[in-house]
């Protein structure tokens, strides 16, 4: 069940960006075929090993499998990878590519929602939270996404290429290479969800610290009127005590799979060597057969490696997505009606009837204020600070709308003007 819910996490991320990608699906599915061979040519290497190993170093005559002259395995090795590489190129350049215009097209559908946002918006987001969501979460939400199907892919196609050569190898120690690499990806269950929490507290964290930043930039003056400099010092300081906390705390739950992984190929590769001794002297398999065998081995478990990284990674760019949408499905409540007339002039008055106002549900700002403002008259507030004075003239562009009551503009609620 569990398993399904995450899986389902990924489904819905992919499928949010998918009206994204679309233009671009072409060369998208392209770089992901181009990895399909990129992936199965390690195999070709490894299997190339086995006729090698028979025919010249073990019986060591003239004649190579297939009758083919000696050089055409180094040749063929060389050539393989070098049609590898240059494919490898062409991937990496159709992804860059593709994410690239995938991230300039939601920059741009983000930049055109910021500037219609309403000023509830940005009272609830930071200057550092929105410089995150602009500049960092767009690339790593796709960059991510393609890069993390790249590399999927490429792992799985490559996984069973070098799986069919461990079987053709030697079922016997295939089982068991098998086996033990199943006991190695068991721990790797419930890792992401583990760091899904310091994934996103260490996106905030960074954010305010940019907006402290961005802050003390802007406020420079305020800061030095009133000696604020101690009270932004240990504001910052707690921000890089924590940012440092998270990384520590990442470290802990994913640095162990490294190591552990290592331990686990020696498991397998010590497995492999002690049974394969038998199956070699028992004449059950040919030296070839087990190079080739311990070649495609080392190549299934090399990946496996980086798997720790690997998962922050693929939470990040879960992560940047899902605040990418959150930006882009955030419902502006201060919209133009559909049929919204213009305002052309003001002839008579702004009036408020029974205005009653809050910026948080229950605290009362307004409460039921009555006035009207003849066209050409200068009206003063006087009253605390606090009270309520620069409220009431930001409801008038309509920066909040009013909560009870109505503004109008010589008898016309404003809400009905563009
Ligand atoms: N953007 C905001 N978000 C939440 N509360 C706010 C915001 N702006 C003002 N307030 C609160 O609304 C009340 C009225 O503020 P304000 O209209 O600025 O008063 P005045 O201009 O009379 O000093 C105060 O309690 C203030 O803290
Ligand atoms: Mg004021």
């Amino acid at each position: 069940m569990l398993q399904k819910l995450k899986q389902m996490n990924f489904v819905i991320n992919y499928k949010r960006m998918w009206p994204f990608i679309r233009p671009f699906w072409f060369r998208a599915l392209l770089s992901l075929v181009i990895t399909i061979p990129i992936g199965s040519l390690d195999a070709v290497i490894a299997l190339a090993l086995k006729p090698f190993m028979d025919t010249v170093i073990i019986e060591q005559n003239g004649s190579t499998p297939w009758n083919l002259p000696l050089y055409v395995i180094p040749i063929l090795i060389i050539g393989f990878t070098i049609v590898q590489s240059i494919l490898e190129y062409a991937a990496a350049y159709l992804n860059t590519w593709t994410g690239g215009q995938i991230s300039r097209e939601l920059r741009r559908k983000m930049y055109n929602k910021l500037m219609q946002m309403d000023q509830a918006f940005f009272d609830a987001h930071t200057s550092g939270d929105l410089a995150q969501r602009f500049s960092a979460d767009p690339g790593t939400a796709c960059t991510g996404l393609l890069s993390n199907l790249k590399t999927f892919t490429t792992r799985i196609f490559s996984s069973i290429t070098l799986i069919c050569v461990l079987f053709y190898t030697s079922w016997q120690l295939a089982i068991i290479a098998i086996v033990v690499l199943g006991g190695a990806l068991y721990p790797l269950a419930g890792i992401r969800r583990r760091i899904k929490d310091i994934v996103k507290k260490s996106v905030e964290v960074g954010a305010a610290g940019f907006t402290v930043f961005n802050e003390t930039h802007a406020g420079a003056k305020t800061i030095a009127s009133y000696n604020l400099q101690e009270y932004k010092r240990q504001q910052f300081n707690e921000i890089l005590k924590q940012a440092f906390k998270l990384s520590i705390k990442n470290t802990q739950r994913t640095a162990w799979l490294s190591p552990m992984m290592h331990i686990v190929i020696a498991i397998g590769m010590a497995g492999a060597i002690w049974y394969g001794s038998y199956l070699i002297t028992s004449k059950q398999i040919t030296a070839g057969d087990f190079v080739a065998f311990m070649t495609s081995m080392l190549m299934l478990y090399s990946p496996i490696k980086n798997i720790g990284k690997n998962f922050t990674q693929v939470q990040q760019s879960f992560m940047a997505i899902e605040r990418v949408f959150e930006m882009l499905d955030y419902d502006i409540p201060v919209k133009d009606k559909k049929n919204a007339i213009e305002m052309k002039h003001i002839k008579n008055n702004i009036t408020f009837h029974d205005v009653s106002f809050e910026y948080k549900t229950d605290t009362p700002v307004l409460k039921h204020i009555n006035l009207m403002i003849p066209k050409g008259k200068t009206v003063a507030f006087v009253g605390n600070s606090g009270g309520g004075k620069s409220t009431i003239v930001s409801l008038i562009p309509r920066f909040y709308d009013v909560n009870e009551g109505s503004i109008t503009i010589d008898g016309t609620d404003i809400r009905d003007f563009t």
